[in-house]
């Protein structure tokens, strides 16, 4: 079957909060903005993911589910297939998100006053999420060298050795910047943390989606030791469009790490809702041909920014993500203060794209933009982009 993705679909009225006016009123003061910015995307879903929620909705009894086996096996074979990692359904706890996932992670693993290290810029709910739990935000930025984020492993070092550093959040593939880390860098990383006692949660969510010479390396793959080291975080969410339905499989091989966070997660009984339950399935069993399809178009729109960007936005610097559907654009070079980008983005161009400063330090003078769009939406984004930036000197 071939996927129509320029096809523009009207999400008003359907409480998507990247396209509902009072929200968009609310956070970028313009209901009209082109909304570029929460990562979910402007995508029918496959047909066979469809099919089996209306089905499912015929049904019409929704009581209280479980995870299957057959919702675990297509976890399994999902990692099986597409990253060649032999996992066990047993491994899997089930979390309605990733956020909450690394909430309960948090509360779990750590004691109020310890340090968790995270690596910015970086999707800006993880150090909400330490925060809020009473833990200290520990950074260890990014390193821009050569046109590459890379990560710097002396001060990776320093910060895992202090005393009451407990865990690492790793975005894996990195979002804002794009990075698919090699397995070189992730076995540095997770040599560091083994050296030094730290638990690695490893954030896989947007694992599926990857260009052209990249690959995946799911972090408890590498070697037994990291397997026994870590908590992988996964989701059909962003890879299927399905963040709404709220679903994600954390896979935990040590036994003693996952019988202590599913200790956690009991005490609020959660299983995966009528809809999410079968969705999955159908996803990650039927929902190939669809993928497929949707990362040619995406690496499309992503040449088709690159080409924008060279040719009519030559001051700006695109940061060509090796994964995800979200390209993080550097303005530095206009000058401009963060609000000053903020509001010239806003309010003149009308695009509603994320600020780079909220996703911590190095974010400054940046926009990450959500390019899961049909081509045209993304064109008059960037034309509207073009257009605001005219006589800046
Ligand atoms: C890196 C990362 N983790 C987690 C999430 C959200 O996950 P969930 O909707 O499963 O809570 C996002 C959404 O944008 C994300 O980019």
């Amino acid at each position: 079957m071939k996927y129509d993705f320029d096809e523009i679909i009207d999400r008003r009225g359907t409480d998507s909060i990247k396209w509902d006016k009072k929200l968009l009123k609310n956070r970028f003061s313009d209901e009209e903005c082109i909304p570029m910015w929460v990562a979910d995307m402007d995508f029918i879903a496959a047909k066979p993911i469809r099919d089996a929620i209306v089905e499912r909705a015929q049904h019409g009894i929704f009581g209280y589910g479980h995870k299957s086996d057959k919702f675990l096996e297509a976890a399994v074979n999902w990692q099986k297939r597409r990253n060649g990692w032999d996992i066990e359904k047993e491994w899997i706890l089930f979390t309605p998100g990733i956020i909450p996932a690394l909430s309960f992670i948090v509360e779990t693993f750590c004691s109020r006053g310890d340090n968790v290290i995270i690596q910015s810029p970086v999707y800006y709910p993880f150090a909400k999420i330490i925060n809020n739990n009473g833990c200290h935000v520990v950074n260890n930025p990014l390193i821009f060298k050569n046109g590459k984020y890379e990560m710097n492993f002396s001060e990776l070092e320093e910060l895992a050795q202090r005393s009451r550093t407990r865990l690492m959040i790793l975005c894996s593939p990195h979002n804002p910047v794009g990075r698919v880390w090699t397995e070189d860098e992730l076995k540095r990383l997770g040599e560091i943390c083994i050296r030094n006692n730290v638990l690695v949660v490893t954030d896989e969510i947007h694992s599926d989606i990857i260009y052209k010479l990249s690959r995946h390396i799911p972090f408890g793959k590498i070697s037994e030791e990291f397997k026994m080291n870590s908590i992988i975080c996964t989701s059909p969410s962003k890879t299927f469009n399905l963040a709404g339905l709220q679903l994600s499989n954390i896979i935990i091989p040590n036994i003693r790490i996952r019988q202590q966070l599913n200790n956690k997660l009991r005490t609020i009984d959660i299983d995966p809702n009528s809809f999410a339950s079968v969705a999955q399935i159908a996803a990650y069993n039927q929902g190939e041909e669809w993928l497929e399809q949707l990362l040619v178009y995406l690496q499309n729109n992503l040449d088709f920014i690159d080409k924008f960007v060279k040719e009519r936005l030559q001051r700006v610097r695109l940061i060509k993500p090796e994964a995800t559907y979200l390209a993080w654009l550097d303005f530095s070079d206009y000058g401009l203060t963060d609000n000053e980008l903020r509001e010239l983005m806003q309010k003149k161009a009308k695009v509603a794209m994320d600020d780079g400063y909220i996703f911590g330090s190095g974010g400054e003078k940046h926009q990450r933009i959500n390019f899961a769009c049909p081509r045209s939406i993304l064109e008059k984004a960037l034309e509207s982009i073009e257009k605001s930036l005219k006589g800046i000197k």
